[in-house]
């Protein structure tokens, strides 16, 4: 009997009262209380449910657990350093994992980006880019560029540095005042194109998008900004890619300009997007990338900020006596040592697995499969990039989200899970997936569409 097994004998509490205590984030709490969905385990590209079911994980967690669940080198390395070593003060003291965790990920990172600042999640690691960002020019002499760029549809977290620069109104509209940002236009092609991939650069899908940027600094001059923060492709916004030519163009338009471009790689770091990390699958090199996610294969938070070596090293150069902080900016958990054991391992499962090859091998199939559910009932529109798809779901009046919401249930109940969210679904299996349980997740999927109302 394994561990889930156990579980499963005695199975958890779920009566409203006993669930009233957690204030669950980004659900309809009510609606959960009322029909709980709870994952007592998960092993390979599978969870198992508190009512005795498997359930295909058509996410990998929340586009984080590539490798699958249940890996036990994973397991073993993060009981081994609680045992050896828990914690250990993350300002003014090291420990030795941190050092070998950054230097696996500089050796995945485009050439240029070498200097690692490790966070706890995605949101603390887009927040510490845009203060790197901007400390950068003030310790450039030119304090005045601090401007923010964003994207509609873009996501970068829930922190007030996120929330300000990403465009998901949803996500903004309840939490008042943040950061001053503009925001360039996002690059999704209206419903009805079924792009395969990247959209072609032609028409407004080209760089004009790109040029968008130019006029934000027609308006602002470039002296007064700091950054322009993207997604190499959006995921949370239901996976939007970007056409092609746009982030070369974004490239030039920020070095010409001298505004630092950021890559919000949380969801596309290693690899989702068939490749190390979407510059490279794009073939574009950021000044700063964030990371998180497939960083611990999800088994412990962890995230960070790589960025070009001259950038860390002017920090070094302005800061003052060399016992003085060159960044006031850290977390207690920054680089917590049993996150790293799981990094670690991680990272070299990620090669020994060829996990960048076999998503490469696997992108044709999913893709196809994927787009052979357009004119299915329901579908406006699919987009894909590697292991990561979005599909577009007409709404029914004033309720975009409810159809989702309503399929990705129905799913679940066939014993699949798929994000829903806004007005799309979102798929992003396992790297570890094979053909066949594609093909039967995609299958589920237009049978459920199908039998939506
Ligand atoms: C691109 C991007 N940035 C940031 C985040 C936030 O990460 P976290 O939820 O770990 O704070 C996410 C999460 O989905 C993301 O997709």
């Amino acid at each position: 009997m394994n561990a889930n097994e156990q579980w499963l004998l005695s199975p958890p509490r779920t009566d409203a009262a006993w669930l009233a205590a957690h204030w669950m984030p980004f659900t309809g709490n009510r609606e959960f209380k009322a029909s709980p969905r709870l994952i007592v385990g998960g092993q390979g590209a599978y969870y198992s449910t508190h009512d005795g079911r498997r359930v295909f994980d058509g996410l990998s967690g929340l586009w984080c657990s590539g490798l699958g669940h249940g890996l036990p080198e994973i397991a073993e390395a993060i009981g081994r350093q609680a045992a050896a070593l828990d914690y250990s003060p993350a300002f003014q003291f090291g420990h030795p994992l941190s050092f070998e965790l950054a230097n696996l990920i500089v050796e995945r990172m485009p050439a240029g980006l070498n200097r690692v600042f490790f966070t706890d999640s995605g949101s603390e690691a887009a927040d510490t880019a845009l203060k790197i960002a901007r400390a950068y020019w003030r310790a450039r002499g030119q304090a005045g560029k601090t401007r923010l760029v964003g994207r509609a549809k873009g996501y970068h977290g829930v922190n007030y540095g996120g929330v300000s620069v990403g465009g998901m109104v949803a996500n903004r509209k309840t939490f008042g005042q943040g950061i001053e940002a503009d925001h360039l236009p996002h690059t999704q092609p209206p419903a009805g194109s079924f792009h395969r991939g990247m959209p072609p650069a032609a028409g407004a899908h080209g760089t004009a998008l790109a040029d968008e940027l130019l006029a934000l600094i027609q308006l602002h001059d470039a002296s007064n900004i700091a950054a322009v923060i993207v997604e190499p492709f959006s995921g949370s916004a239901g996976v939007v890619i970007p056409p092609v030519g746009y982030l070369q163009r974004l490239r030039e338009i920020c070095t010409q300009h001298d505004i630092l471009l950021i890559f919000d790689e949380v969801i596309t770091g290693f690899g989702r997007a068939a490749a190390w990390t979407g510059a490279e699958a794009f073939g574009v090199t950021p000044d700063i990338l964030t990371f998180a996610k497939q960083v611990t294969n999800g088994v412990q938070p962890l995230g960070g900020v790589v960025v070009r070596q001259d950038i860390h090293d002017l920090f070094m150069d302005q800061g003052g006596p060399d016992y003085m902080l060159e960044f006031p900016h850290g977390y207690t958990y920054s680089a917590h040592p049993v996150a790293c054991a799981a990094g670690i391992t991680a990272m070299k499962l990620l090669a020994r697995e060829n996990a960048v090859q076999r998503v490469h091998e696997l992108a044709p199939h999913f893709e196809a499969a994927v787009h052979g559910l357009k004119g299915a009932r329901h579908i406006t529109d699919i987009r894909n990039y590697g292991l990561a798809a979005g599909f577009t779901i007409d709404a029914r009046p004033g309720e975009p989200a409810r159809r989702p919401y309503e399929i990705g249930m129905a799913m679940y109940r066939k014993g699949f899970y798929v994000r829903y969210g806004g007005d799309t679904i979102q798929l992003a299996p396992p790297f570890i997936s094979t053909t066949a349980e594609i093909d039967r997740l995609v299958a589920a999927l237009g049978e459920t569409l199908q039998e939506t109302a």
